[in-house]
């Protein structure tokens, strides 16, 4: 018996209006992405990746065509529901990284356990487990403004991973780290992925993170087309 997909677009349609301009920017992407699987988005700017894993995340809704994900039909889903999915089953690190300002690294690393309901010892222990990880243990009680471009992408690293998350969307994770930094970062989702088969769906213009996925997929013109099975 086949594993359902965690992920299954057919036919997903999304346009933009400016003015009396209309810019079509997927035209009908299909995708199945299994439990566990990691696949890489590549393509140039402005090509439509964050657009894509903005569908996936229900952070806007297609056009056209249908979006599964962990056996939700996205379309189906109201306000709340799309809230609740995020917060329960993703982890989303944006290509803008999104800290809250206000609150320390820590405090941005339990937010996703805190609205979870899940701020225990464990979550708390786990949370600086990972704050260890990304190499940031010592500046926890720092304020976002204050580190460099890399050390806040790895607490929205971190932060995207605390809760567990069945699934891990990522715009280019490693975009601000230096290659020995970068590695690490992409040892943990493999780490994770073995752990607790989280699925990974990262978009990148790095060919050496797109190699480390299972498969890489490109998008075009639109349209999204698998690139090559990658070689481990
Ligand atoms: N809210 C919006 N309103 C209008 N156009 C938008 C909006 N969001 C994205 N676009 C357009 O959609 C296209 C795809 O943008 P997207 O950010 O998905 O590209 P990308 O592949 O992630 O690029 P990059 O590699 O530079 O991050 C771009 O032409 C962009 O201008
Ligand atoms: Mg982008």
């Amino acid at each position: 018996m086949t594993t359902p997909p965690l992920i299954e677009l057919a036919g997903v349609a999304k346009r933009y209006r400016e003015g009396d301009a209309e810019r079509t920017v997927l035209d009908g992407v299909d995708l199945r992405i299994a439990p566990g699987e990691a696949v890489a988005v590549v393509g140039p700017s402005g090509s439509g990746k964050s657009t894509l894993l903005n569908l996936i995340g229900a952070m806007e809704p297609p056009d056209a065509g249908r979006l599964r994900v962990a056996g939700e039909e996205l379309s189906g889903l109201g306000e709340t529901g799309r809230t609740h999915f995020r917060r329960r089953r993703l982890g989303f690190i944006f290509q803008q990284l999104n800290l809250v300002p206000t609150l320390t690294v820590l405090e941005n690393l339990l937010l996703p356990l805190e609205l979870n309901r899940r701020l225990d010892t464990a979550g708390r222990r786990y949370a600086a487990e990972l704050l260890e990880r990304v190499g940031l243990a010592q500046r926890a009680g720092s304020w976002p403004e204050h580190l460099s471009g890399g050390e806040r992408q790895r607490v929205a690293v971190a932060r995207a991973l605390v809760h567990g998350p069945q699934l891990l969307l990522a715009d280019e994770p490693t975009g601000s780290l230096d290659g020995e930094t970068a590695r690490g970062v992409l040892e943990l989702f493999d780490e994770l992925r073995r752990e607790r088969a989280m699925a990974a769906l990262l978009a990148t213009h790095s060919s050496e993170v797109a190699a480390r996925a299972d498969r890489i997929v490109e998008l075009r013109s639109g349209a999204l087309r698998e690139v090559s099975a990658a070689c481990s």
